[in-house]
């Protein structure tokens, strides 16, 4: 029986559920965190997993939940940051609310918590933060512009990171995921109804454009993306010798290829192409 733990947020669905899981099936304990507990489903009857409520907006949760973590378990050998949420629409459609609601949940949650476990870590003289981005972290993508850049913001803090955290003998890795069937398309906060005509129409155009692409991306090699794979190279980012930036998925995998193999330009362009109808409504 391992004696190490993990904390991952936004473990109500997808990854982070599934992380939980495999976490605790490995024999770690774990800090399942979710801003819901009620949503905690199976992962209550697990045995050293500890659903704790922790919102990522809301410092005074976090800290209750890394303490609550301590108590329980003793340490913290590994924080998954993983809890995020992504947001449609043309860049004029994408009010200030929603781009800084976006980046306070995606970017400045994401720091926040780490922040909250990264003192304790240094005690202990060793821990892992995995930082749960996206190829949208990777790649500018267009119709997605606040979500893409607030993950471009947390794989280039994690760079920074890495590299500052190695004296105190902490990792620190990036899984970027490409497109899984999990709850996330349906939590996406949507614009595409905001501003004039012109903006809606097109918001529609790129909306079907990205519909079909969405399912295409998550059928890339031929079988429908798993998130079990995302969980289990987290997994692996806790446990094994791993790089700073990881990709997961078929089309990541595809995208990452075309990206070493092209110049920047061509591969803009072919990236441009991919993913946006090429006239305006
Ligand atoms: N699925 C994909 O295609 C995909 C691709 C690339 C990257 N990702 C990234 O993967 C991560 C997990 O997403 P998922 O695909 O597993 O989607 P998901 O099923 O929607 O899970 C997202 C989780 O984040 C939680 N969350 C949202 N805001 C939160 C907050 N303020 N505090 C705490 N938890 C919060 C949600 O909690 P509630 O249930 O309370 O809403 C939920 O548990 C996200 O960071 C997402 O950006 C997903």
């Amino acid at each position: 029986m391992s004696n190490q733990t993990v904390l991952i947020t936004g473990c109500s669905s997808g990854f982070g559920k599934l992380a939980a899981k495999t976490f605790q099936q490995k024999g770690w304990n774990v800090a399942a965190t979710m801003r819901s507990p009620e949503k905690a489903g199976d992962l209550v009857e697990l045995e050293n997993v500890s659903v704790i409520q922790l919102d990522v907006t809301d410092a005074d949760s976090i800290n209750n939940a890394v303490e609550k973590t301590l108590a329980t378990f003793g340490r913290i050998d590994a924080l998954v940051n993983n809890a995020g949420y992504g947001g449609h629409g043309i860049f004029e459609q994408l009010g200030d609310e929603h781009i800084k609601a976006m980046f306070e949940t995606n970017v400045f949650g994401t720091m926040r918590t780490a922040k909250a476990v990264l003192p304790h870590m240094r005690k202990q003289g060793s821990g892992v933060v995995i930082n749960v981005t996206s190829m949208a972290g990777i790649l500018g993508l267009p119709f997605t512009t606040t979500y893409s850049s607030s993950k471009f913001a947390v794989e280039g803090w994690s760079e920074g990171l890495a590299a500052e955290y190695t004296p105190f003998n902490i990792q620190v890795r990036t899984v970027a995921p490409g497109a899984f069937g999990t709850n996330f398309s349906s939590a996406t906060d949507n614009a595409v109804q905001e501003g004039d005509e012109q903006l809606v129409a097109q918001a529609a155009r790129v909306g079907a454009h990205f519909a079909g692409l969405g399912e295409q991306m998550r059928n890339v090699g031929g079988t429908e993306a798993d998130p079990q794979d995302v969980a289990d190279l987290i997994y692996r980012c806790a446990t094994e010798d791993m790089p700073v930036h990881n990709v997961v998925g078929a089309d990541a995998e595809m995208l990452m290829q075309q990206k070493n193999t092209l110049s920047q330009e061509e591969f803009l362009n072919y990236i441009r192409q991919m993913l946006t109808p090429q006239e305006a409504a």
